[in-house]
């Protein structure tokens, strides 16, 4: 079960007290514990639903809204306090923030801030002695490579139906190879929506155009495809890629990305939205030239290189081999996995759209690709279900998850 944090809400303003719940109704990992329109009564409904989180929107009266949170942080600590103003005034955040508000928000409040907000919450604890602080439960794994056909494709694909196949997970996939990706070839799926139409509809936060263009795969795994036509526009810009991710966040488990061989701007904002970087190379001169090239230049964006992971593919093929351990000297790293070549099992596979779990699931190919998911566990989350965790079992994509 993911974590689920329960919110308290005051807002006295029908309007965007009701924009902020429709907000909340789509996020899997927010339960609504109660709304109030009243200042008055809140710390009464406080103390009452004890809620993990109390967001307080300060716009109809600054000084009540204070006044509340100075309230609420001394009668019930282990609630954390946001506030949300659309007023920014540097005196109004700094009173806030001494009265004891983890977080300042702009109203109008973006979905994507609020995540950021209470991912930085779960991460930093209530701050109470001995607490074990909850960890995030989504990981983002960007599959890049040292060369073209060096089978990353391939490898995103099995990695993200081999993920789905634990319960509990949820993956999807993106292609954002946007002008030559396959991956809906390997799955066979014939997609109605692309990643397009999630960026068009994104900035409109329209949430079932949103839902409605991942498409589901039998395995589990649900994909995000490339759009269909080409197209001299950028169809995403790395801002508007941020804020999907941030939104399947909230959503699945696992997202994994195969991004393009020219690592634009937007393949760039992939890789620092992850977690992890696997940078696909085989064992031959060209492919090893380009591996220590691009992990120099990934060296020096910030943040990125020690994300990075070294897969060798196809290990096995006659052609050009180097051994793995002169690999490791001229990459000066180690070696994350290794997968073997096996042609007529990959290419079998996808010629029937299946991953190779279904294809071949005795397979050494297989295996080692399994191996490969299993190194990315869910990171550990609170392992007690609370009773009202049952409930909260609702979510943006909950209908397409239900039949997995
Ligand atoms: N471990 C493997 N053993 C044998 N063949 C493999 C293996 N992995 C991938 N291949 C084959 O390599 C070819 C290229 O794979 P894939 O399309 O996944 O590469 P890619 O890096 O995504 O290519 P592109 O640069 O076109 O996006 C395919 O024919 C695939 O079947
Ligand atoms: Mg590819």
């Amino acid at each position: 079960m993911r974590n689920v944090t329960r919110i308290a809400l005051v807002d006295p303003l029908d309007s965007t007290r009701s924009a902020l719940k429709t907000m909340m109704l789509g996020i899997e990992s927010v339960w609504l514990e109660a709304e109030c329109s009243r200042y008055e009564f809140f710390i009464d409904v406080v103390k009452q639903s004890l809620p993990d989180v109390a967001l307080i929107s300060l716009d109809s009266n600054p000084q009540k809204g204070i006044e509340l949170v100075a309230r609420i942080v001394q009668e019930i600590p282990t609630c954390r306090v946001l506030v949300l103003s659309s007023s920014q005034e540097g005196s109004l955040i700094l009173q806030a923030i001494r009265s004891g508000a983890r977080e300042f928000l702009s109203q109008p409040l973006h979905l994507e801030d609020f995540l950021a907000a209470l991912d930085r919450l779960n991460q930093a604890g209530s701050g109470r002695p001995g607490e074990v602080t909850e960890s995030r439960s989504c990981q983002v794994i960007t599959i890049g490579g040292a060369s073209g056909g060096v089978g990353c494709t391939s490898l995103a694909i099995n990695l993200g139906c081999c993920l789905a196949q634990t319960p509990g997970r949820s993956v999807a996939v993106i292609d954002l190879d946007l002008a030559l990706g396959d991956a809906d070839v390997w799955l066979d799926i014939i997609p109605d929506y692309t990643i397009q139409d999630v960026a068009d509809n994104i900035s409109r936060l329209d949430y079932s155009l949103l839902k409605r263009s991942l498409t589901k795969h039998e395995c589990g795994a649900f994909l995000l495809p490339r759009p269909v036509e080409m197209d001299e526009r950028t169809p995403i810009t790395p801002d508007e890629l941020r804020r999907v991710i941030q939104l399947l966040k909230a959503t699945f488990t696992h997202l994994v990305i195969d991004v393009s061989k020219s690592y634009t701007p937007l393949d760039l904002a992939a890789m620092d939205a992850s977690d992890h970087v696997l940078l696909v190379t085989q064992l031959d001169l060209p492919c090893l030239r380009n591996a220590v090239r691009l992990t120099q230049f990934f060296d020096r964006h910030e943040g990125l290189g020690n994300k990075v992971k070294i897969v060798i593919n196809r290990q096995g093929l006659e052609d050009n081999q180097i051994s793995v351990s002169k690999a490791l000297e001229t990459l000066g790293r180690e070696i994350f996995a290794t997968i073997p070549n096996d042609y007529g099992t990959m290419v079998e596979a996808r010629n029937n759209g299946v991953p190779l779990l279904t294809q071949a699931p005795r397979a050494k190919l297989t295996r080692a690709v399994q191996q490969l998911a299993s190194q990315f566990e869910v990171r550990s989350e609170s392992s007690e279900e609370r009773p009202d965790d049952k409930r909260a079992r609702r979510s943006l994509f909950s209908f397409l998850g239900s039949g997995k």
